[in-house]
């Protein structure tokens, strides 16, 4: 199969990962995506390790039964958990993230981080690693942000309960000192203006979607799979197939609203 018909297969525990997929074809708009919202399992962030390794591994071969040719673990809790086995099993070109602890620790000028993440992200050894990596030049100030992702599942991105569930994570951050905040889940850039509102303008907040999109360029131009300028492109826009493992009916709006386009995702069997 040539490089250009093979897609990049992007995933999440649901629709987070249409921010890291935004920045993905931002970036690369010539390749083709193939985007799965493992809506049917989420929120992964209060699962076992077994099961969603176990539903990562099953994306993870279906996007190799569709000729992936890399991909995209658009989940800081689904890389903690799977990302090595993946890339055990499989050679292509995998790209985890992990919450931008290292960039927040160099840009924070009063040396206090805050990080909010979902309580397995938190409490992963991976993301204990990267706190003993880089925490020893700030405070670290880690904030898991149970109900979160639910509220955001269920559309909810700028109503009062969501308001008072960000007051109560960010409140106390803000009463520390923290002056550069980390977004360590893919969901929760879909209520950053909310955020924001929150915290005001002092604080930086980051969020890794355009890292991970620029990695994700860096390995497939290394890997000799990136589409290049010369490479055969179609005249129609490439395309970006979405597929969930929820109830598509229920799927189809969200994720249009966040995609900022209509989508109608097809319905994943497993
Ligand atoms: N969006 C995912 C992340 O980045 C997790 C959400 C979940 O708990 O399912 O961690």
């Amino acid at each position: 199969m040539k490089v250009e018909e093979r897609a990049i297969g992007v995933f999440d525990s649901g629709v987070g990962g249409l921010s890291v997929l935004a920045h993905i074809h931002a970036l690369l708009p010539d390749e083709r995506l193939i985007y799965v919202a493992d809506s049917a399992f989420m929120p992964y962030g209060c699962k076992s390790d077994e099961l969603v390794e176990e539903r990562c591994m099953s994306i993870a071969a279906f996007f190799v039964e569709q000729s992936c040719k890399a991909i995209v673990v658009a989940c800081n809790t689904a890389t903690a958990v799977a990302v090595d086995r993946i890339r055990q099993k499989y050679d292509v070109p995998v790209i985890g993230m992990e919450p931008a602890v290292k960039p927040a620790v160099s840009h924070s000028l009063a040396g206090v981080v805050g990080v909010l993440a979902t309580s397995a992200t938190v409490a992963s050894d991976k993301f204990k690693q990267l706190g003993l990596r880089h925490g020893a030049d700030a405070r670290l100030i880690v904030q898991a942000c149970p109900g979160l992702v639910e509220q955001i599942e269920q559309g909810d991105l700028d109503g009062d309960q969501t308001r008072m569930l960000l007051h109560s994570y960010l409140d106390p951050l803000i009463e520390k000192g923290v002056d550069t905040l980390v977004l360590g889940c893919t969901h929760y850039p879909f209520v950053s203006h909310m955020i924001r509102e929150i915290v005001g303008e002092d604080i930086t907040v980051i969020d890794t979607g355009d890292a991970i999109a620029r990695e994700l360029r860096r390995q497939l131009l290394m890997s000799e799979l990136l589409l290049l300028a010369n490479d055969e492109k179609q005249d129609k826009p490439a395309s970006i197939v979405f597929w969930s493992s929820g109830d598509v009916d229920k799927a189809e709006p969200l994720m249009s609203r966040l995609w900022g386009k209509a989508t109608v995702p097809k319905q994943l069997l497993f």
